[in-house]
Formats: structure tokens, C-alpha cells, sequence
């Protein structure tokens, strides 16, 4: 009830955030647009692609912590038998919180599960399949944005809670905004609580390059994608066909960048706007950041958290961390 009213008053709203987003972004220099108006339906369909192709291996290697560390993870959660809330920022499809939910539930912990995704078709679907695949769990899903979500819900004060962003999902921030996410979200919670935040991991850059320029072109379409959106939400006439996708990894500062280049020199319309592109700009559209493992235990400390467990996949390429308010 709640989730659909959030919905449908978001969706009203979501073509003009989109078309102001879109016109503020093309109007600075340089030019660039939010990676989160990639995840259209198509986008969608073409991430889920993407997370399947072998050159990117995020998905594989956050898939193999869950399905092999789930009872090490839950280890650390379950305290001495208190309840808690289980929030999860973005939950996807749910792939690998599954494992985690399969085995809390093994362990008998007393918990709910709050997903939270900014996509209404994301919480439908999480709605029908979590009851028909764990009956026992209780789960109320909410559509909107991360923090407004948690505020407008009303965090059940008393109640233990974890937080979970999985996916390299704060990859898509710069340092500077991953550690204004992770004090606000401090700010949202109590001493004791914890969180869970996957972040990927530097490792050979030609490695990283690889999995934002992948042999199949899938991340080439995902990012065209957007031009082509564009063309279909909010009435714009950019001639897909004379854009392409670049993307490059900086090993000093662990910065995965992709971007659109335009290969001639032309005018962009949209309602209102006219935008003029020079031969080879570029339209910076993503940011997809490494770390190390000690930017990581710092980037705790420094937000009012403490370390307290690091899960690898086998290679060490990803990691999921668990961090406790302190
Ligand atoms: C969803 C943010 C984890 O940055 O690796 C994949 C998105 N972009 N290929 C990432 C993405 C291009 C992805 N995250």
C-alpha cells in the first residue's frame, strides 16, 4: 500500500527530475550525466546482461561471498539474540542477499527484511518472490530514495538495525560522496548497529578496463542506451549513431570513468533547449571507483564506524565489509 503510493507519486515526478538532471548536466563544462537514469527497462535488461558476460566479474565474485561466507556473515550479525531490521539499499533482483536471508532464517535469527530501491518494479517483484521462496520471513518493501525512505519510514527506535548496499553500488560515488553516504547513513543509526557495504577492489587495471569495455559491446549498448532514452523520455533527437562509448581506468586513483563521444560536430534539441556538441566532446556518464582494502577500514573510521569483518571472494577482487556504529 504504502510502497505503491510512494511509487506513483514518484513517477509523476521522475520525467522532470530527469529532463532537469539531463539540461543541467549538458550545460556544464564538461559535459556530463547521472549514471542512475541508465536503469530504463532496457538498461536493465542490459545490466542483467552485463553482470552474465565474463569480462565483468563483480557480480561472480559478490555472488561466491554469499554462497560460501553466508554463515560466517551471519556469525557477525546475530548478536546475543536481539532483534533486528535488515535494510537493503538497492536490493536488485536479490541474488545474493538470498544466501544471507536462507541462512539468518536457518539460524533461527529474530529479523525483518526492509528492501529499499528507488525501481517500484524491483520491490513488485521482490513482493511476489520472497514470500513463495521463504514463508517464515517478514519483509516489507519500500520504493523510493535510500535516505528519504528510511526518514519518511520512521526507523523502529529501539530495534537493532543492519543496512545493507551490496553490488559495488557506492562504486557509482566519488570518495568524497561515498564518505557523505556513509555519515549520513551513520546518522541514521545508533551505536551497535551495523552495516554490510561491498566495495570492488584495485587489482591489474587492465583487469577493470576489461569489464567496462567488454568484448561482447554489452556495456558499449548500456551506456548508448542513454542518449537513447533520452530520445524516447524526454523528446530528444541525438543521433545515437554518431556517439560511442570510451571508457578508462586510472590505476593511481583507482577510478573507472566511461563516457559518450561525439564523433562530429552537431546541435542536440530538446523541449526548450538547444545544445551544441564539438567533434570528439565527450559526456561524462559514469563513475565506477576501486579501493583498497585500507581506504576501506578508513573510510569506517573516519564516518562513526568500526571495522569488524572483511569477506573476499577467492582472487580477493571484491569485498564485502561489515562495519559496527560505534
Ligand atoms: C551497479 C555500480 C556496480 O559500476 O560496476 C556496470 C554499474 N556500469 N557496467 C559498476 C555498471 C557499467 C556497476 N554497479
Amino acid at each position: 500500500m504504502l510502497a505503491t503510493d510512494a511509487g506513483e507519486s514518484r513517477l509523476k515526478t521522475d520525467s522532470n527530475e530527469f529532463y532537469c538532471d539531463v539540461i543541467h548536466g549538458l550545460m556544464q563544462t564538461p559535459k556530463r550525466l547521472p549514471s542512475k537514469y541508465f536503469y530504463d527497462k532496457k538498461g536493465d535488461s542490459l545490466f542483467e546482461a552485463i553482470m552474465m558476460s565474463p569480462d565483468y566479474y563483480l557480480t561472480t565474485c559478490e555472488m561466491e561471498i554469499f554462497t560460501r561466507q553466508a554463515n560466517e556473515i551471519v556469525g557477525f550479525l546475530t548478536g546475543p539474540d536481539t532483534a533486528f531490521e535488515l535494510i537493503e539499499l538497492g536490493p536488485g533482483n536479490c541474488a545474493k542477499s538470498v544466501h544471507l536471508l536462507g541462512a539468518l532464517l536457518a539460524a533461527k535469527a529474530s529479523f525483518n527484511y526492509v528492501p529499499i530501491d528507488i525501481s517500484e518494479n524491483v520491490i513488485r517483484e521482490l513482493a511476489c518472490f520472497l514470500p513463495a521462496a521463504f514463508p517464515d520471513l517478514q519483509c516489507d518493501g519500500l520504493v523510493g530514495d535510500y535516505f528519504d525512505t528510511m526518514a519518511f519510514r520512521g526507523l523502529i527506535p529501539g530495534k537493532r538495525k543492519v543496512v545493507m548496499c551490496l553490488g559495488g553500488n557506492i562504486g557509482n560515488m566519488t570518495i568524497a560522496d561515498a564518505n557523505r553516504f556513509c555519515s549520513t547513513l551513520r546518522g541514521f543509526l545508533q551505536p551497535g548497529d551495523q552495516c554490510i557495504i561491498g566495495f570492488d577492489l584495485v587489482k591489474n587495471p587492465a583487469v577493470i578496463k576489461r569489464a567496462y569495455d567488454d568484448g561482447e559491446g554489452l556495456t558499449r549498448q548500456f551506456n548508448l542506451n542513454l542518449l537513447e532514452r533520452m530520445n524516447r523520455e524526454l523528446a530528444a533527437d541525438f543521433r545515437v549513431d554518431h556517439f560511442d562509448h570510451y571508457c578508462s581506468y586510472d590505476p593511481l586513483t583507482g577510478s573507472a570513468k566511461s563516457y559518450l563521444v561525439c564523433l562530429r560536430e552537431m546541435v542536440v534539441h530538446l523541449p526548450g533547449a538547444s545544445i551544441p556538441f564539438e567533434k570528439d566532446e565527450c559526456i561524462w556518464t559514469e563513475i565506477s571507483q576501486k579501493y583498497t582494502k585500507s581506504q576501506v577500514r578508513q573510510m569506517a573510521i573516519d564516518n562513526g564506524f568500526t571495522p569488524t569483518a572483511e569477506f573476499l571472494d577467492t582472487r580477493s577482487w571484491f569485498m564485502d565489509t561489515i562495519w559496527t556504529a560505534v
